[in-house]
């Protein structure tokens, strides 16, 4: 595979080297040291986190530290709805349901589907306000708490974000978005003005509350170029920057990159019949041998495997059970076929509540969606 990536809000392709993002982005490694701070108010850690899936931060510590002295965060997220939700969209959720949770905080949830009608070129405005209450429902259906949640779609909210962007977008110069995000002659000026409507919901709850709140997104590591500028700008309007944690990209079933909506073989979507998840899985890139016998004698590589990633992000919680997969798959005593009737088993299992959980969403979407 190439050596070469790109991690940019609006490309991620290649073989990712996250220590070169880390170092390129400039955010801190989640350490030792911080999970046991985490652990210490949790009393356990999700497996994403325990798994170093989500790797990397901004802040965290100083998001505790106001958390020891009461001063609450509120969760910040979201989605750019270009179509419907796969599994490795759901994959930060996981996080971001977990810390509402074990924090009893509040999260607020964007839809940009102003973003996705302005950069892509094949999407129109009623498409993407379309897939912002379709992806709602996801959202909804993993159990967000209907007391501490809010959806915001941006063309549905443009009264108040428009307000609040062009605060942000008074602070931000050209040059600097330039630099951000590689801007060029032929980017489109709504582009350009874009990452001040991403600012918005992590400084609205201080607006709304009339102090300032701390704000912690969970996040795609793609998404950090928007979080560098807002962290420059918030100070500049009277708020705190907001914290940060930085997730890896759930891998594609077929080989090499993320998972990606314009290759549909390559993810799972929350909307896929069963038959149609379970041939997915059951002919994704597996790290086997070309041979049976082959298989047995040298075993398989669980590294670059599909399936074996599935496990690891979403569908395996047991840190011994997953180890003794891998193990099992080196040692050539498990094949892919296996793994892969196992994995098919627990997607379709996971489709089937989600896809109950998802129709019922329907009935309280409007609960969740904020207009304004
Ligand atoms: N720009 C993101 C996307 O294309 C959507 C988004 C908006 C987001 N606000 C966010 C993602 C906060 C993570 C955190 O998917």
């Amino acid at each position: 595979m190439s050596k070469e990536f790109k991690v940019t809000p609006w490309e991620v392709t290649g073989d990712i080297d996250y220590d070169k993002v880390v170092k390129d982005f400039g955010v801190q490694i989640i350490d030792k040291k911080l999970l046991e701070r985490i652990k210490k108010h949790t009393g356990e850690l999700h497996p994403t986190l325990r798994r170093n899936l989500f790797f990397a931060h901004r802040d965290l510590n100083w998001i505790l530290d106001e958390y020891e002295k009461g001063n609450k965060f509120f969760l910040y997220t979201g989605r750019g709805p270009s179509g419907n939700t796969h599994l490795g969209h759901l994959f930060p959720w996981f996080l971001t349901k977990w810390l509402q949770d074990k924090f009893d905080v509040k999260l607020f949830f964007q839809m940009t589907d102003d973003e996705k009608f302005l950069t892509n070129s094949k999407l129109d405005i009623e498409t993407t306000k379309h897939f912002a209450y379709e992806n709602a429902l996801d959202v909804i259906a993993l159990g967000f708490n209907p007391k501490k949640t809010k959806i915001y779609s941006d063309y549905d909210n443009a009264k108040t974000f428009y307000y609040h962007a062009t605060r942000v977008a008074k602070k931000i110069t050209f040059s600097t978005a330039k630099a951000t995000f590689g801007f060029g002659n032929d980017t489109n000026v709504g582009q350009i003005f874009y990452t001040s409507m991403q600012a918005v919901p992590a400084f609205l709850e201080s607006v709304e509350q009339g102090k300032n709140i701390p704000c912690l997104i969970p996040h795609a590591i793609d998404q950090d170029p928007h979080f560098r500028v807002a962290r420059d700008v918030m100070p500049k309007l009277g708020y705190y920057k907001p914290a940060s944690v930085q997730g890896m990209f759930m891998p594609g079933l077929v080989e090499g990159g993320k998972m990606s909506a314009s290759k549909p073989d390559s993810a799972i979507f929350t909307t896929d019949d069963l038959k149609t998840a379970k041939k997915k899985v059951m002919s994704a890139f597996t790290g086997g041998q070309a041979s049976i016998e082959e298989q047995r004698k040298k075993g398989g590589n669980s590294e670059i495997c599909s399936v074996f990633s599935y496990f690891k992000f979403i569908f395996e919680e047991n840190d011994a059970k997953l180890e003794k997969r891998q193990k099992a798959c080196k040692e050539g005593k498990i094949l892919c076929g296996e793994c892969k009737k196992d994995l098919s088993e627990r997607v379709v299992k996971f489709l089937e509540k989600h896809q109950e959980k998802r129709e019922k969403a329907k009935d309280v979407l409007d609960k969740f969606l904020v207009k304004d």
